[in-house]
């Protein structure tokens, strides 16, 4: 079952997170990395731009996913909040490695798949699939025409999902501070239309 996530999911977002997409949240946060991933996940869930969904399976959260749009971008005082919940230096280094993953400004007709991840022990029971299916139509809900997200070259599991769920690469570029923060050198702009001409 997938649904939208509400303030008290975050704890499990977070755990799911900060181990599915360690190579980019330990960089960023250090062992701070579900602490600081929690406070985020609420303040997102909070903000009321409600980005997030889940999946559960078996009664657990198995799964999250987070659609970006135009409309919902981070709110004010990110910084201030991130600071407060893993300190200065933490922060200062989150800010920085998670800049380098800022995706370009949204289109008004783009949604945008910034984070996805499943539970280990969930894994290869279409937990992914499902998520995908909701937000693409959240996505179509909210008038949007495409989806896209950032997938890392190396990332052979993810490609063949978004390949297999009708995302089809429209950007690759190399990535030198990628391998050098996230080991990974290159990047891939994926996209699918889900509606509109
Ligand atoms: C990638 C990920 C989200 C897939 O989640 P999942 O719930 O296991 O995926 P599903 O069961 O819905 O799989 C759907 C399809 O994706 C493909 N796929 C998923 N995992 C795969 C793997 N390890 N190897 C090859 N293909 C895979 C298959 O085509 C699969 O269909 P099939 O099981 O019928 O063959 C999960 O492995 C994960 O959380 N990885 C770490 C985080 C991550 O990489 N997120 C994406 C960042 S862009």
């Amino acid at each position: 079952m997938v649904r939208p996530a509400v303030p008290a999911d975050a704890p499990a977002i977070a755990v799911i997170l900060s181990d599915a997409l360690r190579a980019k949240y330990r960089p960023a946060l250090g062992a701070r990395a579900l602490a600081g991933l929690a406070g985020m996940v609420r303040d997102d869930l909070s903000s009321g731009s409600g980005g997030f969904l889940v999946a559960e399976l078996d009664g657990e959260t198995a799964g999250a996913v987070h659609l970006a749009t135009a409309e919902s971008r981070p709110g004010d005082g990110f910084a201030r909040r991130l600071t407060e919940r893993v300190g200065l230096v933490t922060a200062t280094r989150a800010m920085l490695v998670l800049s380098l993953l800022r995706p370009d400004p949204l289109a008004p007709d783009e949604g945008h798949i910034g984070e996805l991840g499943v539970a280990e022990q969930a894994r290869r029971r279409g937990v992914a699939r499902a998520l995908l299916d909701a937000v693409e139509q959240r996505a179509r809900e909210a008038g949007k025409a495409r989806l896209t997200l950032w997938v890392t070259g190396e990332n052979a599991p993810a490609i063949a999902l978004y390949e297999g769920t009708g995302f089809a690469a429209v950007r690759r570029r190399r990535w030198p501070v990628g391998r050098l923060v996230f080991r990974a050198s290159g990047i891939i702009l994926m996209e699918k239309r889900i509606g509109g001409s």
